[in-house]
């Protein structure tokens, strides 16, 4: 155990119910360097303080619920090895939403966004007796767009969303990308109309923090100039 150190956590902490405003709280925590800071973030909620409140589920990357900034970087606390960090941790929320309670923030915009670009496969013709067919050319055409987690860590690390909150963000974008260019879909030039909006895919300025915050390392650049070729054209046979 000649490895364990110890860490400095420094966490940004909002209680609304009781708190005026909010504040940083420190915490000492023994972590081993392979300890990630969703385990750290358990030590002190589960031996220092109870009240610390942070989403987190799946614990492997899978289900987006535990994007944070770590140390100034937007990121999954369950990918994030200590060893990486230091011994000087500084937590908080995500940028740009509403925080509900201490790492925890409100979703529903986001989540509304997402909703707006029809996030579901769209097809009018009768339901054939197998499936809708799909070469392999055709499905790799969306695949990295498949891999999204909506964990959120792109938009919030977006100067044009925190300029404008009406923007809908790469996340959605990369949702709408994953359905505007499957075969199958026949509801693309819908979406590209939505996408079209003054809050819409010209909105990004092409600064692309989007790219790095991503723990799905999907290439949002790609995808996002991909919608606005689209849009360009009027066509997905890009
Ligand atoms: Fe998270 Fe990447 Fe999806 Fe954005 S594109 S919501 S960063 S997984
Ligand atoms: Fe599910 Fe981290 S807890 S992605």
């Amino acid at each position: 155990m000649a490895d364990v150190f110890q860490a400095t956590v420094r966490i940004f902490r909002y209680n609304p119910e009781v708190d005026t405003k909010p504040h940083w709280k420190e915490y000492t925590v023994e972590v081993e360097p392979t300890d990630r800071v969703v385990d750290v973030l358990h030590k002190i909620k589960w031996y220092q303080d109870g009240t610390l409140a942070f989403r987190r589920s799946c614990l492997h990357g899978i289900c987006g619920s535990d994007a944070m900034v770590i140390n100034g970087r937007n990121a999954l606390a369950c990918k994030v090895l200590m060893k990486t960090l230091g011994p000087k941790v500084v937590i908080e929320p995500l940028r740009g939403f509403r925080v509900i309670k201490d790492l925890v923030v409100d979703m529903e915009p986001f989540f509304a966004k997402y909703r707006s670009i029809l996030p579901y496969l769209i097809n009018y013709d009768p339901p054939p007796a197998r499936e809708r067919r799909q070469s392999p050319t055709e499905r790799a055409r969306f695949d990295d767009t498949t891999k999204c987690i909506l964990c959120a860590a792109c938009t919030t690390s977006c100067p044009s969303f925190w300029a404008n909150p009406h923007y809908i963000g790469p996340a959605a974008i990369v949702q709408a990308h994953r359905f505007i260019f499957d075969s199958r879909d026949q509801a693309w030039a819908e979406r590209l109309r939505i996408l079209a909006d003054r809050d819409g895919v010209w909105r990004c300025r092409s600064v692309f923090n989007c790219v790095e915050a991503c723990p799905r390392e999907i290439n949002i650049k790609k995808a996002i100039a991909e919608v606005q070729q689209a849009i360009i054209t009027g066509s997905r046979d890009l």
